[in-house]
C-alpha cells in the first residue's frame, strides 16, 4: 500500500495512469462503515482498476464551536484496516498541503444545504464542497463512493459534480448499523455508556417510520409525530431537527406522500455535546 502525504507524489501515482481510479474520501478514524465504501469501491475498480482512499479531518467544514480538536484520529489503526482490505494507496495530506495560508475560494451549493444539516451547522456543507472538490481535482477519479448515512452530503456532491461537469460517477452505499441498529459513525466514539445504549432509538425512530409507511401512513406531520414519540423515549436525547422531506429536492413534503418519489426520514440527536445523524429513504413498501 502506498502512502502519499505529498501532491507531487500523488501526481506521480495518479499519471501511471491506471483505470479505472476509485476513489473513497474519508476523514479518518475508520471503522465497518467506511470500510464497506472501500469494499464497493474494490468491487467497481475490478481486477484492472485501483482504490484511492483519503484520510483528511477537514477544518473548513467544522464550525469554530465544533469538535475539530477532538475529532477522533486512529492513523496507526487506520493503516492496518487499510492493509488489511488490501487497497492501492491512501492519501494523507497534511493540512497545509491542502490550505495556503490566504486560501480565497470556496464553492457554495445553496439549494439543498439550506435545510437539516445545513441549517444546523451553518458554512458546514461549503467546506465540504470545496475539500472534495480539491480532493477530485487531485486524485482525478473515474468513481467516488460516499455512504447514505449522510444523504443530504450525498446529494449536494451529486448536485456540486452535475453543476460543475466534474467527470466523476457518484456512487452510494448503505449505512452499516452496529447489532442493535445504531448507524456506524466515528462520533460514536464519544458516548458514554449510557448515551450509546439510548442511541439506539435513532433507528428505532427510523424503523417506527417505515413500518407506518409501509402499512400506508401517507400524512408527513402525522410519519413526523409517530417519529418524534419514539425519540422522546429517550430521556438523554435531544432532538436537533426532525425532518420528512422529499429526497429529491430536500424540502419538506407539503400534502401526502407519493410513494412513486418516495420520501427522506432525516434525524439529528445530541446525545450530551454528541450530535448523531440517521436517515431513512423510503421508496415504497418493504418487499415490495
Ligand atoms: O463524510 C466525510 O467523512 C467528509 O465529509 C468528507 C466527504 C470526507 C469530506 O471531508
Amino acid at each position: 500500500m502506498n502512502i502519499l502525504r505529498e501532491i507531487p507524489e500523488l501526481r506521480a501515482w495518479t499519471g501511471r495512469g491506471v483505470h479505472p481510479r476509485v476513489f473513497v474520501p474519508t476523514m479518518g478514524a475508520l471503522h465497518e462503515g467506511h470500510l464497506s465504501l472501500i469494499d464497493r469501491a474494490r468491487a467497481e475498480a475490478g481486477d484492472q482498476g485501483e482504490v484511492i482512499v483519503s484520510i483528511f479531518v477537514n477544518p473548513t467544514q467544522f464550525a469554530p464551536t465544533e469538535d475539530l480538536s477532538t475529532y477522533p484520529r486512529a492513523w496507526e489503526a487506520d493503516c492496518e484496516k487499510c492493509r488489511s482490505r488490501g487497497f492501492d494507496a491512501v492519501f494523507v495530506p497534511p493540512v497545509e498541503v491542502m490550505y495556503r495560508p490566504d486560501a480565497s475560494v470556496r464553492i457554495l451549493e445553496d439549494r439543498l444545504s439550506r435545510g437539516l444539516c445545513g441549517a444546523s451547522r451553518p458554512g458546514h456543507f461549503g467546506g465540504v464542497c470545496t475539500v472534495v472538490a480539491k480532493l477530485f481535482n487531485l486524485v482525478q477519479p473515474d468513481a467516488a463512493v460516499f455512504g447514505e448515512k449522510d444523504f443530504q452530503q450525498l446529494a449536494i456532491i451529486r448536485r456540486m459534480v452535475r453543476d460543475l461537469d466534474f467527470p466523476v460517477t457518484i456512487l452510494a452505499s448503505p449505512t452499516i448499523r452496529e447489532p442493535d441498529g445504531l448507524a456506524m459513525s466515528s462520533r460514536n466514539a464519544y458516548l458514554n455508556p449510557e448515551e450509546r445504549a439510548g442511541a439506539v432509538v435513532l433507528s428505532q425512530a427510523l424503523g417506527a417510520a417505515r413500518k407506518s409507511l409501509d402499512e400506508g401512513e401517507r400524512d408527513p406531520h402525522r410519519l413526523s409525530q409517530i417519529v418524534g414519540a419514539v425519540l422522546r423515549e429517550s430521556p438523554l436525547g435531544k432532538t436537533d431537527y426532525l425532518a420528512v422531506m422529499h429526497p429529491g429536492t430536500l424540502e419538506p413534503w407539503i400534502g401526502a406522500i407519493h410513494p412513486a418519489e418516495g420520501v427522506l426520514v432525516a434525524l439529528a440527536v445530541f446525545f450530551g455535546k454528541t450530535r448523531l445523524i440517521d436517515n431513512l429513504h423510503w421508496t415504497g413498501p418493504s418487499g415490495a
